[in-house]
């Protein structure tokens, strides 16, 4: 029976998800990857232990994390129930709905229809009663945002949430959709956006500023933009990495030479620093008032140990922002 470290809560620091009381650690783990029925169970544990063991006390999934979608959260619904369950609560779980889950017009988007079903859905594979935060997972076009949000409002009302949260969202849907959540008195706390030293898209769409203004929180996911912000790639594409792996969402074309150049110029920034990549890029997101904390992924627990180096050491100076705003310019244009 997994017994989890004594010093759990000696290093990691928690910051409030924007005006809310709810607490988010500096560093989150996510199972998008690694945690479907492609993956090994043992290792799935590892990485769950390793990160609680180290303050991680939020994990994050969606409905349809997989490989087959469904699996992650069913894997993770047998770790809480044989080795986490005395744990649940010291931690916070997310799920989200928002992509294809099931065939037909009922399984996909925003309507109260998927929302509800799917939340059901989760709980049940995770064996929870509640999950702490359920997101919409992305903006749907064709549905009233009345509705969508009337669906995580009445997902809090009945106890299946504990607070509602939107990812994907840009900053002026994310306000429309906050008057209709505070009007419905519905604890919305957190936006899920995906924020890097090479994506940049919240500052461009308005949500991060909107977020400061309405005084929500932003967890930034991909912040080692699926691991290519990181010494995986400096030397070809190992056996092992996500690009070889799985390649669902990472293909081998993102590693244009180009992007290859400035990684490895990222790469000596951070050496000279004294820290790897992976920690300098984590410091780059970490360092924003904006940013509640950083929602990686990992292969393996020493990923997981490495980029808690992230809390240690000198933060970014103004020049050395500045010199990485350099490198990357020519990729964000
Ligand atoms: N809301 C959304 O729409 C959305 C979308 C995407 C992700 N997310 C969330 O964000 C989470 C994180 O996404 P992500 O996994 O793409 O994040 P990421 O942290 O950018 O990438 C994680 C990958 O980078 C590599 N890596 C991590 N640490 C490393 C280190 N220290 N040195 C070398 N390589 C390292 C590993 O890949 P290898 O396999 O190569 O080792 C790892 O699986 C997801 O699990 C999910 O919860 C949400």
């Amino acid at each position: 029976m997994y017994q989890p470290s004594q010093t759990r809560y000696d290093s990691m620091k928690y910051k409030s998800c924007g005006k809310s009381g709810l607490k988010l650690p500096a560093v989150s783990l996510g199972l998008w990857h690694n945690f479907g029925d492609t993956a090994d169970y043992e290792n799935m544990k590892r990485l769950l232990f390793t990160a609680f063991d180290h303050g991680i006390t939020h994990f994050d999934l969606a409905n349809n994390y997989g490989p087959a979608p469904g699996s992650a959260e069913l894997h993770f619904g047998r770790i809480l129930k044989e080795d986490l369950a005395p744990y649940r609560d010291e931690l916070l779980i997310s799920t989200k709905a928002g992509y294809e889950m099931w065939p037909g017009p009922y399984g996909n988007w925003g309507s109260r229809k998927y929302l509800l079903a799917s939340l059901d859905q989760s709980l049940r594979r995770m064996k929870l009663d509640y999950v702490d935060i359920f997101y919409h997972h992305r903006m749907d076009p064709d549905t009233p945002l009345e509705e969508s949000m009337g669906a995580l409002a009445q997902a809090v009302k009945s106890g299946k949430a504990l607070y509602a949260g939107l990812s994907n969202y840009d900053g002026e849907t994310m306000i429309k959709a906050c008057r209709i959540l505070e009007d419905l008195r519905c604890p919305f706390v957190l936006n899920q956006n995906a924020y890097n030293i090479l994506n940049r898209t919240i500052e461009r769409n308005g949500l991060k500023q909107a977020a400061l203004e309405k005084g929500k929180g932003i967890i930034a996911f991909k912040p080692l933009e699926q691991g290519l912000l990181t010494d995986r790639y400096l030397n070809g594409i190992p056996e092992d990495s996500r690009i070889r792996t799985d390649g669902r969402f990472l293909h081998e074309d993102a590693l244009t030479d180009a992007k290859l150049t400035v990684i490895r110029q990222l790469n000596d920034l951070a050496a000279e620093r004294g820290e790897t990549l992976a920690c300098m890029a984590l410091k780059w997101v970490m360092k924003d008032d904006a940013v509640t904390g950083v929602l990686i992924g990992a292969s393996r627990p020493e990923q997981i140990l490495e980029n808690l180096k992230a809390l240690e050491g000198a933060p970014l100076s103004a020049e050395e922002l500045k010199k990485i705003d350099e490198l990357v310019q020519p990729l964000l244009a």
